[in-house]
């Protein structure tokens, strides 16, 4: 873990309520694995005081990204921010996702959510480095809410998109979307999804039905990111049993296996 006081913004596009914003920042570039984020200090002033978790968006060998939707103080005074500034920075941060040997030559899914999609360029990224194919799906509320839709066809992989209101791709939940395409379609060998909770447990259960390995990154409201707060916990299935675990330091990606949904 590093800090990194004065990561400068050297690019920034936004799109309505979404952001993104490519940092300087060398040495934690060069440790950054896909599904690990960042804690950023959005202000120099005492409020707000807690640093706010962003996942690693992607990253070349001396920058990193990241990309978010304003959901409150903290990310509108980030979206505010300009080409030049500065940001204090900690990471990379977590456990992210993990890419079997097994994997090499075969398909996988990506499953994304709204801001849940940030983490998954860079994943996408790094499954092509490792001979891994993605397929994208990568869904939203309306069009607007699936920005990164170009960007993601750049890579040249399968794109699958969906809004919950039809303005754009599949008419419906990015989960159903997954769920008619794995009905159509060889099924994938790992399925990888971040989005919000009930996006994520119905990916579970669609994985779960069909046997099909699924990795989880869980959101949290996080007051530290390093372990000691304890802000983060939720229950995590081990074994037999159940544990409160952090989900900044144990996750925040996990086997849907491991994951106790709340009761509906
Ligand atoms: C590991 C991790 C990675 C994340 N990566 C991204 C990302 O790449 N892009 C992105 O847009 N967002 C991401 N988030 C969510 C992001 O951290 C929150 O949207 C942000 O902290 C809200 O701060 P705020 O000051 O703008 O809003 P606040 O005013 O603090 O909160 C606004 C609303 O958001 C809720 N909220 C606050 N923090 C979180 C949180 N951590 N998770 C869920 N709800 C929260 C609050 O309860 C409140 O309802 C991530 C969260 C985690 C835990
Ligand atoms: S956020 Fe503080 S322990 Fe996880």
């Amino acid at each position: 873990m590093l800090n990194d006081p004065a990561a400068s913004i050297i690019r920034k596009k936004s799109w309505d309520d979404y952001v993104l914003l490519v940092l300087r920042s060398p040495r934690i570039a060069r440790r950054a694995r896909p599904g690990q984020f960042l804690m950023v200090r959005v202000s120099d002033r005492p409020y707000p005081l807690l640093r706010r978790p962003l996942s690693i968006h992607a990253r070349e060998r001396d920058t990193i990204e990241i990309f978010f939707t304003r959901a409150g103080l903290g990310t509108d005074i980030l979206a505010e921010k300009k080409t030049g500034d500065t940001l204090d920075i900690i990471g990379p941060l977590g456990k992210g996702f993990s890419i079997s040997r097994g994997l090499h030559g075969k398909t996988v899914g990506l499953v994304g959510g709204g801001r849940g999609i940030a983490p998954l360029y860079f994943l996408a990224k790094e499954l092509r480095a490792k001979c891994v194919r993605p397929r994208v799906f990568y869904g939203g509320k309306t069009e607007n809410d699936v920005p990164l839709l170009q960007k993601f066809a750049r890579l040249k992989i399968g794109v699958f998109v969906s809004t919950d209101d039809g303005s754009a791709g599949f008419s419906g939940f990015v989960s159903a979307m997954l769920e008619k395409e794995l009905d159509r379609a060889a099924p994938p060998a790992q399925i990888y999804a971040c989005g919000p909770d009930p996006m994520m447990r119905r990916v579970a259960e669609a994985a779960a039905a069909r046997r099909i390995p699924a990795q989880l990154s869980l959101e949290a409201v996080m007051g530290c990111g390093i372990g000691a707060c304890w802000g983060c916990v939720k229950k995590i299935r081990r074994g037999e049993t159940a544990e409160w675990v952090k989900i900044c330091e144990e996750g925040p990606v996990f086997e849907a296996s491991e994951i106790i949904w709340e009761e509906k």
